[in-house]
């Protein structure tokens, strides 16, 4: 038992926890959604996805004269209920055909892979570096024979 739980901690916390920041994580749970009409409180918004699962937040951003931009981002509890609400894509919403995509459109790991490839590029430049002055060292090293017998 105590086993069992200890092997789904290292899956978990390889697979997600380590690999994804917290933004990321919040980003996979949530949708976009747009066409949102600009009278649509949150509070509605929020009714309209709540057959998904649990909404956590629901964010209108505003343009630069604090009125709402008729876009969303809702954030659910849970990851499972973002297939649901893609399925809420063109329901109307407060007199409105909504439209419902996927906020994260990247695959989990990517950066992560693409960082420690360039780690890898970087940390041989320094080594190449290092040998030459091995060699320039060298004449350096003749000239102190030299002297060596006076
Ligand atoms: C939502 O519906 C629009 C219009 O039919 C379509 O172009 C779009 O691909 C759909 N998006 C999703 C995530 O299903």
């Amino acid at each position: 038992m105590l086993f069992v739980k200890y092997l789904s901690f290292l899956i978990c916390s390889s697979s997600t926890s380590a690999s994804l920041t917290v933004r990321e994580q919040a980003d996979s749970r949530s949708v976009y959604v747009g066409n949102v009409d600009y009278g649509c409180a949150s509070e509605i918004i929020k009714q309209h996805f709540m057959s998904c699962g649990k909404v956590i937040r629901v964010t209108i951003p505003a343009n630069e004269f604090g009125l709402p931009k008729g876009c969303a981002y809702v954030e659910f509890d849970n990851i499972d209920a973002v297939p649901k609400a893609l399925l809420l894509n063109e329901s109307e919403l407060h007199g409105r055909k909504i439209k419902v995509c996927a906020k994260r459109t990247n695959i989990p790991g990517m950066k992560k892979i693409r960082g420690r490839s360039t780690y890898v590029l970087r940390s041989r430049r320094p080594s190449a570096v290092y040998c030459r002055p091995g060699y320039g060292s060298a004449p350096r090293f003749g000239r102190s024979m030299r002297y060596r017998p006076y």
